[in-house]
């Protein structure tokens, strides 16, 4: 047992700082990457479900119902999961390691925050095989353009490391900064450097200390009128005492749409959630009319 910790300190040498910053989650984090499949999904966190969540969301930002890139979309989702496959990725829960691929109510609400909102500076945490990093990638370059930056701590396994970031094209990747370690140690830096961010996607440990400490970080920086987007909220209650305790925000707890079940999670799909940075006003859709009323 006392190996494993010692092969993942040669192999990612800041985890030392790491070790010293931040032991519980380090720790965490050196299991994961060893022994696999051990992030708890049970017991789940009762979240309640907005069972109109997308609906609503588009109401509040002034686009347009039923979504008008819908069928860009869809289209745009069978391509990506045949590519994968014919690569001989099989998608979804459990496609990389213990690691879920996005499912697809989360990156239809991603794509949809970005064509709508025309949000421009996107950082997320988590890539595995990159299919969050591939469709922000393609919103954004199907809207105005924009940047990608992705926090990542591959797998220590060369088989595995080979699959990352492998849904991401190379004409896309001009766009794309990735950045290799934990978010604890770089993304503090990197948002110290970028300064404002347009979205925030957290992706990566789903532990309750690690997306508190993103969403705490990105929240700092989040230009009012734009989002953070959280996978697997159910894991733990981080987003929920974030939004809690906040008053600029307006959030949704959403399903999650696995292209199959997960079966570590029991009588549940899975859930997501966004929080959108309302700074006194509700961010508004591109071409939008000015806004009556919120719910
Ligand atoms: C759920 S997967 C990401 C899936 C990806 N968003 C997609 O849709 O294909 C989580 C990824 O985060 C990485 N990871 C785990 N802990 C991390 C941390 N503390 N900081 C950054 N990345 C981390 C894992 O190695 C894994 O590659
Ligand atoms: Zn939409």
């Amino acid at each position: 047992m006392l190996g494993i910790p010692v092969r993942y300190l040669l192999k990612h040498p800041r985890a030392v700082t790491e070790l010293t910053a931040d032991p519980l989650d380090t720790w965490t984090q050196v299991r994961e990457s060893y022994l696999g499949g051990q992030e708890s999904r049970i017991p789940v966190f009762p979240y309640e479900v907005d069972p109109d969540w997308e609906r609503q969301l588009h109401a509040l930002i002034g686009a347009e119902w039923p979504c008008t890139f819908a069928s860009d979309f869809a289209e745009l989702w069978a391509a990506v999961m045949a590519e994968l496959e014919s690569q001989g990725i099989r998608p979804g829960p459990e496609s990389f390691l213990h690691w879920n691929d996005g499912d697809t109510g989360f990156i239809r609400a991603i794509s949809c925050l970005i064509r709508h909102l025309n949000l421009r500076y996107v950082v997320e945490t988590g890539v595995a095989h990159g299919v969050t990093s591939r469709f922000i990638l393609e919103a954004l370059s199907r809207g105005g353009g924009g940047h990608l930056w992705s926090i990542d701590v591959p797998p220590v396994q060369s088989v595995w490391q080979k699959q990352v970031g492998m849904a991401v094209g190379p004409s896309l990747r001009k766009q794309w900064t990735y950045i290799k370690g934990t978010s604890r140690l770089r993304l503090p830096e990197l948002l110290g450097k970028l300064g404002e961010v347009d979205l925030f996607v957290h992706d990566s440990l789903h532990t309750e200390r690690n997306v508190r400490f993103e969403m705490d970080q990105a929240w700092r920086v989040l230009r009012p009128g734009s989002a953070v987007v959280v996978d697997d909220i159910d894991a733990n209650w981080g987003f929920h005492s974030f939004t809690h305790a906040l008053s600029d925000q307006h959030s949704f707890v959403c399903e999650a749409e696995p292209v199959r079940p997960d079966f570590r999670r029991v009588n549940s799909k899975g859930m997501f959630g966004i929080a959108l940075k309302t700074g006194g006003s509700v961010p508004r859709a591109v071409g939008a009319t000015p806004l009556r009323a919120v719910r």
